[in-house]
């Protein structure tokens, strides 16, 4: 009720019931057969990408979760994730503004849509569904470096807020959180939520010769342009989740003053 239906307006989520900081019920009773066996469909099909393409800590995580079968509970993976990390996931009607999905995450709250896509978006959906939002990013708040660099990210998001810098932070959430490789012991893996959901993008991410593979540089990154609507040019290849909070652990108040008046790189920059 206490949300903003402008912001809702060019969203398909139903927005009329949700709380001021956005959340809603999951109410798994509503999810039909149908929609269970949908669910079930891709989770099969990413499956058999996963021992290929993901990065272990994905790997190991999604064992504990008992996911494969139907669209979860969100309050039974609450339980097991609280204990683990303090994380607990919020049911969300879709894409929520800035502020509450940073307070979200400033409060080890990671928020998931609650709809399923329709079965003609198997392989592309433009905005964020379950499947996504779960399988692509709850597994990895098993893991304490990861769930730690999300949390200090929502922290960071409001402050970046107060500086009018969310521009440069929100490249940082995509080519990380959404986008980002990891360099294994096997090679390089995926742990982005939107290559981890992609039946396309995962193998072409990894595998394919055309995009580049940077080294994780923060700077570079915020100033890195994206593109939402096709494959990613450019990936970053962290070392691990413990470098990757630590590289990012500084206070960004400086750099922000520094790079924001600078020249940015477009997605497919050499
Ligand atoms: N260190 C960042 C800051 O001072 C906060 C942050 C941490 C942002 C981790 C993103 C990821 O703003
Ligand atoms: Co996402």
């Amino acid at each position: 009720m206490g949300s903003d239906p402008d912001f809702a307006a060019k969203l398909r989520g139903n927005y009329d019931e949700a709380a001021p900081d956005y959340s809603v019920e999951q109410r798994w009773e509503r999810y039909t057969p149908e929609e269970h066996a949908l669910y079930r469909r891709l989770f099969e099909r990413q499956s058999k990408l996963v021992p290929r393409y993901a990065c272990p800590e994905w790997i190991e995580a999604i064992a504990r979760l008992d996911a494969a079968r139907e669209i979860p509970r969100f309050d039974l993976i609450s339980q097991k994730l609280k204990s683990r990390t303090g994380w607990e996931i919020v049911a969300v009607p879709g894409l929520i503004p800035d502020e509450a999905f940073f307070t979200h995450l400033a409060n080890r709250r990671f928020p998931v849509t609650v709809w399923l896509r329709k079965p003609e978006e198997f392989d592309y959906i433009v905005e964020p569904d379950v499947f996504h939002d779960f399988f692509g990013h709850v597994p990895l708040l098993f893991d304490p470096f990861y769930a730690e660099y999300l949390y200090e990210y929502g922290q960071g998001g409001l402050k970046a807020m107060r500086l009018d810098a969310v521009k440069m932070l929100a490249r940082l959430y995509w080519y990380t959180i959404e986008f980002g490789l990891t360099h294994t012991p096997q090679g390089v893996r995926a742990y982005g939520a939107g290559l981890m959901s992609s039946g396309g993008e995962l193998p072409y991410s990894v595998d394919d010769p055309r995009p580049r593979r940077r080294p994780f540089d923060l700077e570079r990154i915020m100033r890195t342009e994206y593109r939402i609507d096709r494959y990613q040019d450019t990936y970053f290849v962290i070392a691990s989740f413990e470098q990757l909070r630590r590289d990012t652990a500084p206070d960004f108040t400086a750099l922000y003053g520094r790079i924001r008046n600078q020249p940015t790189f477009a997605a497919d920059s050499p």
